[in-house]
């Protein structure tokens, strides 16, 4: 049942995520594991099997009217990518796999070039693996050395801390714009300037913020930006990095083939131009025109509403979330009732593992993850090898909500009874 109140958007969206209408172990499926992928809208699912239906054919290779159909389609989408992010231009814009490739891509690439021993990396204690490990395998091939950002009393990044981390010997800063374990939005823009203050290039992971807030990246004035297309109703194998033009054209490519080159000799070879210079092989044609219909279907939404409703959502989350006694809600302690938190929230009860907590409420048709995330230096912090994380989207409701709680009371209440 949605409510009147409700009707403000996820009435009206819910309809058009067809996974949403079914039963999961003979209860209505409430799907609150949004962090980890989004669900998809009918008219991504639709523009992937039209491509194949009706068009299918490779990229900027032949001149016969499938491919060059094709090839519209792609670069359009690349267009409609570059101003959702606000980019100068779509030639800021590379498709990758993934943000987890994004991010290898500017390591290898920027940083085996760039980054020379005793050069520092600042990352912080909140990134998820993909922005940590990239990093460590470059600092042991470069023998750059990487500092960490670690957390405020609040468990919110400490800027103070950051900023004194800064120095001439600082080369690139690689932040997350939003954690996907303590909910936080980091301060992007202001990180991002006092990182240029001393020369360095900023990275911003943009995973978990570019499906829920509005992002201009003139505006952050970040050097990249890297996303991933299924957290935000796009397929899966689909993500983008932006990069300002003059670094992208200083970086040499980072995998070789097809579609990057200019000139292939016996002897050698010539690079193509921005963006196709990273792009090598035969790209996800199909996934790339289907994120380029999940930004448009996001943009009519409106990522301002998108932002307003999940905000209203999270602050009935935290005030449900905080009802439960026992309850350890990792990340800013000041911001218990979920005011400028993202819309998600890593959770222990105590004396309960999280994996039984997802296992029991799946009973319920309620998919939470558990786990570490991602994040395992961040939950070995908290002394925890993992939590239990509850993720919202625009088409969660209030009433998945108060099932969620009444679900977990009753597996709180469970396992008190048979402890
Ligand atoms: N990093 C992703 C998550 O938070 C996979 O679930």
């Amino acid at each position: 049942m949605i409510s009147v109140k409700e009707k403000t958007l996820a009435a009206k969206v819910r309809s058009d995520f067809p996974i949403l209408h079914q039963e999961i172990n003979g209860k209505s499926l409430v799907y609150l594991d949004n962090a980890a992928t989004s669900q998809k809208p009918l008219i991504v699912l639709d523009t992937l099997r039209h491509y194949y239906e009706k068009y299918n054919a490779n990229v900027h290779r032949g001149a016969h009217s499938l491919s060059v159909r094709a090839t519209e389609a792609y670069e359009g989408a690349r267009d409609k990518v570059a101003k959702f992010i606000n980019s100068e231009s779509s030639q800021e814009i590379v498709f990758t796999r993934n943000a987890t490739e994004a991010i290898n891509l500017v390591a290898y690439s920027w940083g085996l070039t760039n980054l020379k021993p005793g050069d520092e990396i600042i990352i912080s204690v909140m990134e998820h693996h993909s922005n940590i490990v990239p990093w460590q395998m470059i600092a042991q091939k470069t023998g750059a050395v990487i500092k960490y950002v670690f957390l405020t009393e609040q468990e919110e990044f400490d800027l103070d801390q950051f900023k004194s981390l800064l120095s001439r010997k600082t080369r690139l800063v690689a932040i997350v714009h939003v954690s996907n374990t303590l909910g936080c939005i980091n301060p992007v823009r202001e990180i991002t300037s006092a990182a240029h203050q001393v020369g360095a290039k900023v990275l911003i992971d943009a995973c978990q913020s570019a499906p829920h807030l509005a992002i201009d990246v003139q505006h952050i004035g970040c050097d990249w930006l890297v996303a991933s297309g299924h957290k935000m109703c796009a397929p899966t194998g689909i993500g983008f990095l932006y990069g300002k033009k003059e670094i992208l054209e200083g970086m040499p490519p980072f995998l070789g083939g097809g579609e990057m080159i200019g000139e292939v000799f016996l002897e050698g070879f010539t690079h193509g131009k921005l963006p196709h210079k990273f792009e090598a092989g035969t790209p996800a044609v199909g996934e790339v025109i289907a994120l380029g219909a999940a930004v448009d279907y996001l943009t009519t939404i409106g990522l301002d509403k998108i932002h307003v409703y999940e905000e209203e959502l999270t602050t009935y989350l935290f005030k449900r979330l905080t009802e439960i006694s026992k309850i350890r809600i990792y990340g800013s302690k000041s911001n218990l009732d979920g005011k400028g938190r993202a819309a998600l929230a890593s959770f222990n009860v105590e004396g309960i593992h999280g994996s039984d907590l997802s296992t029991l409420l799946d009973n319920e048709g309620i998919s939470i993850r558990s786990g570490h995330h991602c994040t395992q230096p961040l939950h070995r912090l908290f002394n925890a090898s993992g939590s239990a994380r509850v993720s919202l989207y625009f088409y969660n409701t209030l009433e998945e909500i108060d099932s969620f709680i009444l679900a977990l009371k009753e597996t709180i209440d469970f396992f008190t009874e048979i402890m």
